[in-house]
């Protein structure tokens, strides 16, 4: 069984490294354009192999599809990263001609894989992945609610003084500011979170998350690659065991939540079938205008993509 991240920046690499320590598969392919990074990066990773007592085999390989042929997921990370003062939706020119080359190169070695985009700006490159794949669109996801999640989390832990284990949650919308965290889906090992910390702190808990990778950029010049690694390999490993986990995922909406034609983060069951179900929650009059407000702010990107292709 293999799997392809594509892209040996600091994600795909952290993906690859996950992956390969939870011996998800028997060979992890890492693929970048730039010589010998991806290489070098798979051998550094690969001699951890004997340290850590994993078997999964990773191969660094330069731009040759061919070696990813026949491969069950396949992650794509390619794109440049976020710089300071940038928004994530600065990076779509570039990176949706990336996302496009590297898609249709991918689906042509495997078609019957299964794809997970975390290049940004997220949606719009799920979305760009979708129309470039011809896959049906419950096999083309993007990583976004996983790691937003990960940083609501492992922010209430701090606040609460718990462990991040025990904090279930729930997120929506689009992987930028205007995501929407959901305390009303918020416990911590079943006691609604409200009950352990006031409002206000978990309002500031709400803001911080949604600027959560903004945080991290002005912090180290870049964006994060730890967390968002970890975030694409666990969606690998709920599809691969089938383990039909439920998870925010950037999705193709198809009148769920009242949206339609747009790729935007909810929950769903995610299995060897790629995603098996679209959950769609009770969302009272206020977490609704959010998601609304949410989608809109990625429909105005996602018309940007459009209106490039028709150049
Ligand atoms: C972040 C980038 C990966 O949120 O979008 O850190």
């Amino acid at each position: 069984m293999k799997v392809t991240v594509v892209g040996a920046g600091n994600v795909g690499a952290t993906c690859a490294n996950v992956i390969a320590h939870k011996e998800l598969v028997t060979e992890v392919v890492l693929l970048d354009i730039k010589q010998g990074i991806s290489e070098g990066k798979a051998l550094d990773i690969w001699q951890t192999s004997g340290i850590n007592n994993y078997d999964t085999r990773v191969v660094g390989v330069t731009n040759d599809y061919s070696r990813t042929a026949g491969s069950e997921v396949v992650v794509i990370t390619s794109g440049l990263p976020r710089k300071p003062v940038m928004s994530r939706d600065d990076l779509i020119s570039t990176n949706a001609e990336i996302v496009k080359s590297v898609t249709e190169n991918v689906v042509k070695h495997s078609p019957d894989a299964i794809l997970i985009i975390v290049s940004n700006p997220l949606d719009v490159m799920s979305y760009c992945a979708y129309v470039n794949s011809k896959l049906p669109s419950t096999k083309v996801m993007g990583m976004a609610g996983i790691l937003d999640t990960a940083r609501y989390r492992a922010f209430l832990a701090d606040a609460i003084n718990c462990s991040p284990k025990d904090i279930n949650a729930m997120l929506l919308g689009g992987h930028g500011d205007t995501m929407v965290p959901l305390p009303r889906y918020t416990s911590v090992s079943g006691i609604p979170v409200d009950e352990l910390i006031d409002e206000a702190t978990l309002n500031a808990i709400v803001e911080r998350t949604k600027k959560g990778g903004g945080e991290l950029v002005s912090l180290m010049g870049t964006s994060a690659w730890y967390a968002p690694g970890a975030a694409a390999a666990q969606m690998v490993e709920s599809i691969l065991r089938d383990q039909k986990r439920i998870f925010p995922v950037c999705a193709w909406l198809q009148g769920e939540y009242g949206l339609k034609d747009i790729y935007l983060g909810v929950p769903v069951i995610l299995g060897r079938k790629g995603i098996e179900k679209i959950i769609e929650l009770k969302l009272n009059k206020d977490e609704m205008k959010l998601l609304t407000d949410s989608a809109k702010s990625v429909k105005e990107v996602m018309d940007v993509f459009d209106n490039l292709n028709k150049k």
